[in-house]
């Protein structure tokens, strides 16, 4: 199936990384299935999408029809059987590999021969997932930065089985909605978060050994290597639930020592302190 052939697209997961998703979709002009398991759920990601799209307008960045349209495009989902209308799937959903796996299954049986499964795993092998699908070969990864709207980047990842046709597909369809896709091997953290995750939990080491406050360490990386935000804000905005998963499938995928989580931060996760989406992480948010 060729990029042209994607009229409508479900994003399972309507989080800050599927709702950024199913609103890039809706903006390039693709129907959406902005899907989650509950209606609560469902209505909070189209909200933040419809407040997203707002400002674009107060900016002069789109205009009222625009964004009318573009929210008219979006679908609200709380059944994965909707994915019969669709001729690709980007799931989006919590970091976890059986939910994913479940998922996977699910939609195999429910979504129409010709239709793409992409995911947006951050840590969890393509390969693996394609595996509980009768379809492996249209199954690939998509990764998206965070915050979706702003980030020009897209990882695209082949599993062992995905062919030509459906990379192709996907590339230019992450060209379609304005990033920019780099191919990268489907091994563990992929580039992005083998490189990043690591920094941030020597971050967080930094913190836990005092070697300097959560403000001085953001504002040493901040001032001094010109990166837009500290790396302690970063694992807030990131989910420290989420940096803890990634740092863990690094730890097990390399059996190296030098992925070791920091305590601190296995810590701040037991205690419910993921950052910005629980109010409380490194920082406090209102
Ligand atoms: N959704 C939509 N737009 C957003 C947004 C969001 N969640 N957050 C910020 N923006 C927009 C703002 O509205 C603003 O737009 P305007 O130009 O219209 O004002 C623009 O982005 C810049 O935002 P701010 O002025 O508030 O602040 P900023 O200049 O510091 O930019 C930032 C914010 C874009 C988040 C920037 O700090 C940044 O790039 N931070 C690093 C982000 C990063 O590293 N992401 C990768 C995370 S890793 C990942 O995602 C992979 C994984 O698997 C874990």
């Amino acid at each position: 199936m060729a990029q042209n052939d994607i009229k409508a697209i479900m994003v399972v997961g309507a989080g800050q990384m599927g709702g950024g998703i199913a609103q890039v979709a809706a903006v390039a002009g693709y129907k959406v299935f902005l899907n989650d398991i509950n209606t609560e759920a469902v209505k909070r990601g189209y909200d933040r999408i419809a407040a997203n799209l707002a400002r674009n307008v107060a900016k002069g960045r789109s205009t009222e029809d625009e964004t009318t349209a573009a929210l008219a495009r979006i679908m609200q989902s709380v059944s994965l059987d909707d994915a019969k209308a669709c001729d690709l799937v980007i799931e989006a959903a919590t970091e976890n590999v059986s939910l994913k796996s479940e998922i996977f299954r699910t939609l195999d049986a429910t979504a129409p021969a010709h239709a793409i499964f992409a995911t947006n795993t951050s840590s969890v092998p393509i390969t693996e997932l394609a595996a509980c699908t009768g379809r492996a070969d249209k199954v690939i990864g998509m990764h998206f930065m965070n915050p979706v709207p702003v980030m020009k980047l897209v990882e695209i990842i082949r599993g062992l089985e995905t062919d030509d046709a459906t990379f192709k597909t996907i590339e230019e369809l992450g060209s379609k909605l304005g990033k920019t896709p780099v191919e990268v091997k489907d091994s563990p953290g992929f580039v992005s978060n083998r490189i990043l995750l690591p920094m941030i939990n020597e971050a967080i080491y930094c913190l836990y050994e005092n070697v300097g406050a959560p403000e001085a360490i953001d504002t040493v990386m901040k001032l001094g290597m010109n990166h837009p935000m500290g790396p302690l804000a970063l694992a807030d905005l990131i989910g420290l639930d989420t940096c803890l998963s990634i740092m863990e499938v690094l730890y097990e995928g390399f059996e190296d020592s030098k992925y070791r989580a920091c305590p601190l931060l296995r810590q701040y996760v037991q205690a419910g302190r993921l950052g910005v989406k629980s109010g409380r992480g490194f920082y406090t948010y209102a």
